[in-house]
């Protein structure tokens, strides 16, 4: 194999740029980042640098698909193509412009139990309230410093409503004791809300579900059943991964690379009234069961 230059880096002459065979299509907080880290494991997957956000922003969209495959790594013949933007799960047009790209396309979906999930996308939130520049930086954290840290997708747009100071619970409980259904972090656990469209527009079996509770817990069993998904070699282990006590994650290894997450992956989050968390388990029960009949499996969520 000839070694060409480009930009800096060295790539085969036999590879080129691919369109994306497979998507994470989201749910943001639900492991986004460790799935598409993890996957990159796999001496057959290639990555998307950051998050591309080519089919929810219509400013993207409209540069066309030449566009969006060069945005994409350079790939041998036989490797996937993978790129991750969650917001993807919850824009409308999304699921029509994947289908127009490619009907056969695979799509992994990573969901959590609806209300850590919230829990996690207000704590996020709230970190860029206070530093918005939270989401940009990079650096190390002092405690792995013999490993690297993986670098944080592209800064998402501050579409967040203003949350400053307030409380958890006070955003998501009206002051009559009701669920704020329109409070982003709880619209967006309503995972059937959005399933529907994608499942109007794709086979079932063209959509993987992946467990983001278990990814964090085991994250092995999951990649396998991705690999099988995907027709891929069984190659991921548990080689690839060591649990880091300091960070309380698993992180990840292989022949080339030592990585944990950022600091930004793994938050600690706020401590939430116990009567607050039941109280949204027992509205999400409902939706929790919508979305099992939707997919056709149970995720067996706490009521
Ligand atoms: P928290 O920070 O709330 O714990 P996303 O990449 O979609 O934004 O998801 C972030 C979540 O990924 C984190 O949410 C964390 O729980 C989860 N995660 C799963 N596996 C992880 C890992 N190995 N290291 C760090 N975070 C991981």
């Amino acid at each position: 194999n000839e070694l060409n230059g480009f930009n800096g880096k060295l790539h085969f002459s036999r590879t080129n740029r691919h369109l994306p065979q497979a998507i994470i299509i989201g749910v943001r907080k639900c492991g986004t980042r460790a799935l598409l880290e993890m996957l990159f494991l796999h001496p057959q997957i290639q990555k998307a640098a950051g998050e591309v956000h080519f089919f929810d922003r219509d400013e993207n969209y409209e540069k066309g698909l030449e566009w969006y495959r060069k945005k994409m790594p350079y790939s041998l013949n036989g490797q996937i193509t993978i790129e991750k933007s969650p917001s993807y799960f919850v824009t409308p047009e999304v699921p029509e412009r994947i289908h127009a790209m490619n009907a056969s396309v695979k799509l992994l979906l990573i969901v959590r139990e609806p209300v850590t999930r919230a829990i996690s996308d207000y704590t996020q939130l709230r970190t860029r309230a206070v530093t918005p520049s939270t989401a940009s930086s990079s650096g190390m954290s002092t405690t792995m410093a013999t490993v690297t840290t993986i670098e944080e997708e592209s800064p998402q747009r501050p579409s967040q409503q203003q949350q400053s100071g307030r409380t958890f619970e006070e955003l998501v409980l009206h002051p009559n004791g009701t669920i704020n259904e329109s409070y982003r972090p709880i619209t967006i656990s309503l995972y059937h809300n959005y399933m529907y469209r994608w499942l109007e527009v794709f086979s079932r079996d063209q959509i993987l579900i992946v467990n983001g509770d278990q990814l964090i817990e085991d994250p092995v069993p999951q990649l396998k059943r991705i690999e099988t998904f995907l027709h891929l070699e069984p190659r991921i282990g548990r080689h690839n991964f060591y649990f880091n006590h300091t960070k309380g994650f698993y992180c990840l290894r292989n022949d080339t690379a030592d990585k944990c997450l950022r600091e930004s992956k793994g938050r600690r989050h706020p401590r939430v009234s116990p009567l607050v968390v039941a109280k949204l388990r027992k509205f999400f029960n409902e939706h929790n069961q919508r979305f099992y009949e939707l997919v056709g499996e149970d995720l067996g969520w706490p009521e």
